[in-house]
């Protein structure tokens, strides 16, 4: 006979209960630390560059970019010009693809997925380092002919953008710093995290949104 095992009392499964609930808020709490007015009224406003007219930015994006027509070149040069004049630390690799399409018949369409790293330096992109990733993608619908979805999704191109010059600097001084730290390199600081900026081709359905009509070049995506 083995031993006896009492029913566990509902307090009990209560307080483990609790005790989860607990520890999944603690991990929250660390996760996402509430933002203070003055942090919030620090934000950098999008200012002009967001212009949906004017904007450097974005009034480039505004335009039909269909996978494989010079909308979708043109954009890729925008974004690519960008970083390249702008933002030069941040590392850039091409995840390129062809797919067929139901609209398109047996004509190979090409993907172009554009990732833009930026990893502490003491990590020599040696791809062991934890990363944020913040994610958009670039193309636009076939049909209706000239659509440019505007916030679908060229704005958040055009902020993931904003984004990057935003921190560029902040992450320079702060990983100078943190570099001079005997911790480093040891994983233990979430600081030492990189980032990652990723904008991805043929997102949209060409003719109705199925497992196989969607997500042509971004389900190509491999970090
Ligand atoms: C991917 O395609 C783009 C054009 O769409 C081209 O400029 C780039 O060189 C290609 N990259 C690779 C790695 O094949």
């Amino acid at each position: 006979m083995g031993p006896r095992v009492s029913p566990r009392p509902a307090w009990r499964s209560l307080f483990s209960f609790l005790v989860v609930v607990n520890i999944y808020l603690a991990a929250l709490a660390h996760a996402y630390a509430q933002l203070s007015d003055t942090a919030l009224r620090n934000v950098p406003s999008g200012d002009d560059a967001l212009n949906p007219h004017t904007g450097s930015l974005l009034s480039p994006i505004l335009i039909p970019r269909v996978p494989g027509t010079p909308g979708s070149i043109a954009v890729q040069h925008h974004i690519v010009d960008f970083f390249a004049r702008e933002l030069p630390l941040w590392r850039l690799e091409w995840q390129n693809s062809t797919s067929r399409t139901p609209a398109t018949g047996t004509t190979e369409i090409p993907f172009s997925n554009l990732i833009f790293t930026r990893d502490p330096p003491w990590t020599k992109g040696s791809g062991d380092v934890g990363r944020l990733a913040l994610v958009a993608h670039y193309d636009s619908l076939y049909k209706p002919e000239g659509f440019i979805g505007a916030s679908d999704s060229a704005a958040p191109c055009a902020i993931l953008m904003q984004a990057a010059r935003g921190i560029d600097a902040a992450l320079t001084k702060k990983w100078e710093a943190m570099a001079e730290s005997e911790d480093v390199g040891l994983g233990l600081d979430d600081d030492e995290k990189g980032i990652q900026i990723l904008f991805l081709d043929g997102e949209e359905a060409w003719v109705t949104w199925s497992n196989t009509d969607s997500l042509y070049g971004a389900r190509y995506v491999y970090l």
